[in-house]
């Protein structure tokens, strides 16, 4: 079983493309369904270098005695000491762990990439990315991480500062005018957390950060603080692939 969380796409692609060459099976970390087989496989996105909130939560309740344990962690660039933090929650150090650069999709921050590069991420990641598959296949151990500068600080300090002071969903608005009430925001929030009232968005107060619903609103009406109105949108589609 592979199991995935996922805001705008990158990592249902790798949980996918691992499952379709190992002939295992995907599930969402929110519906996560039980796991057979001798392999258990995570993918998700990199938050302020440590693991989503959602999926430290997941982590601290998955059983994986005896089983040969992989992750992939996609980002934009580096994760820093995330797979000694997945290590912690899950009491034990996995056997595989990947750092797999793809589209970054922190709007928050800045903008996301455009179409060429994010198609160049892809052809990059995509070898690496097999290679990977081949050592899970064989049940090697692997380690291969791209930490980044300072990664004891960014995963031990900042991360947790993000978990606890960054991760309110007050910052998210609509503009009710270009809204086209069509449910994106809330199909694709991977944590239930959107609700349309009227037809458009409301956020509930439990949000992971992982900007689907801003990213994926095809009419760009979602925002994110005063900046995000002119930042570019990225979300994963079969054609840069
Ligand atoms: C809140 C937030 C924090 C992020 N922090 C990092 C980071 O610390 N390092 C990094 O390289 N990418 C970071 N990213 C980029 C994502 O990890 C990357 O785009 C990821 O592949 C998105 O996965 P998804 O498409 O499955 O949601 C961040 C993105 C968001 C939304």
């Amino acid at each position: 079983m592979i199991y995935y969380f996922t805001g705008t796409g990158n990592s249902k692609w790798v949980a996918e493309t691992m499952a379709a060459k190992l002939g295992d099976e995907v599930s969402t970390i929110a519906e996560a369904k039980t796991a057979d087989g001798d392999k258990i496989g995570i993918v998700a996105p990199t938050y302020a270098w440590g693991c989503p909130g959602p999926v430290g939560e997941f982590l601290k309740t998955l059983k994986t005695d005896g089983k040969y344990v992989f992750f992939v962690a996609t980002c934009g660039s580096n994760c820093g000491m995330y797979d000694k933090q997945v290590a912690k929650l899950l009491g034990r150090p996995v056997d595989a762990f990947l750092t797999l650069s793809l589209p970054n999709n922190c709007i928050q921050l800045g903008d996301c990439e455009a179409e060429d590069a994010a198609k160049a991420k892809f052809a990059a990641a995509k070898p690496i990315l097999d290679s990977f598959i081949a050592k899970v296949e064989k049940g090697e151990k692997v380690v291969d991480v791209v930490r980044g500068p300072v990664p004891h600080l960014l995963t031990y300090v900042v991360h947790p500062a993000y978990l606890k002071f960054a991760t309110s969903d007050k910052p998210f608005s609509v503009d009710i005018g270009k809204c086209n009430s069509c449910g994106a925001c809330e199909k694709y929030c991977p944590v239930g957390n959107i609700k349309l009232v009227d037809g458009h968005p409301t956020w509930n107060g439990n949000c992971a950060q992982c900007t689907a619903c801003i990213n994926r609103c095809q009419n760009e009406a979602i925002q994110y603080g005063k900046k995000s109105a002119t930042r570019r949108r990225y979300h994963f589609t079969e054609d840069l692939v």
